[in-house]
């Protein structure tokens, strides 16, 4: 515990786990490579000492120590400037990389009135790529068929809208990509 609050050059009081601790319990938990998951991440000792040992991570952290904390101990883990807890055991000169997201805001929310709606941080391109995501279908916009937003299996592909589709829009479409066949 003695180098504890240097750790990972991150002051986290009252929370921060020993890096030789993270260690011995991944070692009689896991292997190289087997994914390790830690929702609570804190100053992200888990994914540091994870990164380490060679095993695959994913570390899940609410608080504004995503960034001060976790990102910045991270990149320093791959440097390998860091060399505080378990680097030196381990002869940790660095490598590696991570990937960091950021979760978007839920697409429904709930105004005034009590209704849900989709949230204003959705504009139209935001909102196409969400529903090309949930849909698993490619974000692909067509350059003339501008109801052509995303590319699915086979032929298919999906339009966005917010708009109420009338029959004569469907047909209208309908009518475009049978003209397109014919051609
Ligand atoms: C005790 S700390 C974990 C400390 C970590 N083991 C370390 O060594 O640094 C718990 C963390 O969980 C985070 N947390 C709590 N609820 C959460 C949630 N629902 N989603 C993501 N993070 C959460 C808190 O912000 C806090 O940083």
């Amino acid at each position: 515990m003695n180098n504890l609050t240097k750790e990972g050059d991150v002051l986290f009081p009252n929370g921060k786990k020993p890096e030789a601790l993270l260690q011995r319990i991944l070692e009689l938990s896991s292997i190289s490579g087997d994914m390790i998951l830690d929702s609570f991440l804190g100053s992200g000792s888990t994914a540091a000492v994870a990164h380490k040992m060679g095993r695959k991570y994913i570390g899940i952290e609410m608080g504004e120590h995503a960034y001060s904390h976790v990102h910045k101990r991270m990149k320093s883990v791959v440097s390998g400037e860091d060399q505080s807890g378990i680097s030196k055991a381990l002869n940790w000169k660095g490598g590696g990389g991570f990937k960091f997201y950021e979760l978007a805001p839920s697409f429904i929310t709930i105004d005034e009135f009590g209704n849900p709606v989709i949230d204003s941080f959705y504009n139209d391109t935001k909102l196409i790529r969400a529903m090309c995501k949930l849909l698993n279908y490619t974000f692909a916009p067509g350059q003339k068929d501008y109801w052509k937003h995303g590319k699915g299996q086979g032929n298919n592909s999906i339009y966005v809208t917010t708009q109420m589709l009338s029959v004569a829009m469907v047909q209208q479409y309908q009518t475009i990509k049978t003209n397109d066949k014919n051609m």
